[in-house]
């Protein structure tokens, strides 16, 4: 069994250490946040995260895992340290690499015995080779045994834990084999597919991957609109392409577009590096457009529906959170349309079963219900932006008899066209031909 420092407690630190405890490794997870420290060490978690709480308990309890601010205690015996820390996007998509900086830093100071630094934080292609420098640097005379390893992460809000826990795969680059085989160890329990690299082509598997998942959402968007047009139908289409052994089912459903933590951030990251080396992320430039127009045109479609204005039309919004089964509201797509959907003098409403309290801090003056009824309550239409399981099964009679106006705009292909244009109501979903079925 090993001891490990992680550093940074966001999603991918705090579950990154927490699995790593569980797996019976003695786990030190750091953060410069204290009221973020103080609430870990009482059990309270700073996200929403399933199984995370449970798995915390347990690991302490254990005495296994630590929760501490101080660099020092947290790297005392460690033989491995986690950089896990945010890597936010700077004015021009490029990553802020200040807390990654300030961790290598820590580290140098702190640590008096041979290391391996591991970074799992998203960093620009280049950056191992910068933390060891910065470590280098910082030493100066009194020199380190110190191997740096990048170690990306592809873990999703929501099934964290499970996707540590049973990962695809394990990705490790490094100049040194013996650090990558010693990180390999650590991961060796979940018998996972592992391919050892250089550190700069382990930094880049991360931001293809996540372009590529990108696109291909992006790439179902247009489909989508293109089938609205033509009257087809995207859900099937994506599954007729889905059969197809070498396209597959995953990530080809059409909605509102990709937000989070992850995406936005490293896609854009991606082509600032493009750009910066002379090359032209033609793709990856459409892939960022079609997203930010799949907000937009819910938005002019809802007007068309009510009328051609929005001004002093009561909007309800269901589900403010990017994805399910998180309270990360971070590029959520509710946040821009909401935005939108005030800019054109649109009264908006909103109910999310986690992520209110994050959403009332970034906008504070946004109506909050307690239930989709109350958001649903004298609307001129309700969009569902985010497919919480308790939205798929409303009663929708009461709906009908208690909207306004009965515009119904299925951002996320949930409910039953058929039914719910029998019951009465206006329904617009993506992708599902119609423009051609309204025509006809
Ligand atoms: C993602 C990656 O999946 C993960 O590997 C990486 O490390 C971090 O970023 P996450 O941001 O948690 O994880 O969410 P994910 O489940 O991948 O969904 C991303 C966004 O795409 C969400 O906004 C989701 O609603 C959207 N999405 C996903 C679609 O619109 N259609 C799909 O078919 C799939």
């Amino acid at each position: 069994m090993s001891a490990i420092c992680v550093i940074g407690t966001g999603y991918v630190g705090l579950v990154t250490g927490v699995c790593f405890a569980d797996m019976g490794n003695t786990v030190h997870c750091l953060d410069i946040n204290q009221e973020r420290i103080i609430n870990l060490q009482k059990g309270i978690m700073p996200i929403y995260e399933p199984g995370l709480e449970e798995l915390v308990e347990r690991n302490v309890a254990a005495n296994r895992l630590f929760f501490t601010t101080d660099y020092s205690e947290a790297l005392h015996n460690a033989e491995f340290a986690f950089i896990a820390v945010g890597t936010p996007s700077g004015v021009d998509g490029e990553a802020d690499l200040s807390y990654v900086r300030d961790a290598a830093e820590k580290i140098a100071e702190v640590i008096d015995h041979p290391i391996i630094i591991v970074n799992k934080s998203t960093v620009p292609v280049g950056t191992g080779d910068w933390v060891a420098d910065i470590i280098r640097k910082k030493r100066g005379k009194n020199t380190l045994e110190y191997y740096v390893v990048s170690n990306p992460e592809f873990l999703r809000e929501g099934s964290a834990i499970h996707d540590f826990m049973q990962p695809d795969r394990v990705v490790l680059g490094s100049v040194h084999q013996k650090a990558a085989e010693a990180v390999a160890a650590l991961y060796q329990p979940l018998r996972a597919p592992t391919l050892i690299t250089d550190l700069r082509t382990a930094e880049m598997i991360k931001y293809a991957s996540n372009a590529f998942l990108a696109t291909r959402i992006s790439f179902i968007n247009e489909i989508a609109n293109i089938c609205d047009e033509l009257g087809a139908d995207v859900r099937e289409v994506a599954q007729g392409m889905g059969l197809d052994k070498r396209i597959g089912h995953a990530f080809l459903d059409a909605g509102l577009g990709w937000g989070g933590s992850c995406f936005p951030k490293d896609v854009k990251a991606l082509a600032h590096m493009a750009v910066l080396h002379g090359t032209h992320p033609q793709l990856l430039q459409a892939v960022m457009d079609i997203n930010r127009n799949q907000r937009r045109r819910v938005v002019m479609k809802l007007r068309n529906l009510v009328g051609g204005s929005l001004v002093d039309k009561t909007i309800g919004i269901l589900g403010l959170s990017f994805k399910p089964n998180t309270d990360d509201i971070r590029e959520a797509p509710a946040l821009e349309i909401i935005h939108l959907l005030r800019n054109e003098g649109g009264h908006v409403r909103a109910y999310d079963p986690q992520a209110m309290e994050n959403t009332s801090k970034a906008i504070p003056e946004l109506q909050l219900c307690t239930n989709p009824y109350e958001v649903a309550q004298d609307a001129d239409g309700l969009i569902l932006v985010t497919e919480w399981n308790e939205f798929k099964q409303l009663d929708f009679k009461r709906i009908y008899s208690i909207m306004r106006t009965p515009v119904l705009i299925d951002g996320r292909n949930q409910w039953d066209s058929q039914a719910m244009r029998k019951l009465g109501f206006t329904y617009f979903g993506i992708g599902q031909g119609n423009h051609v079925q309204a025509a006809e």
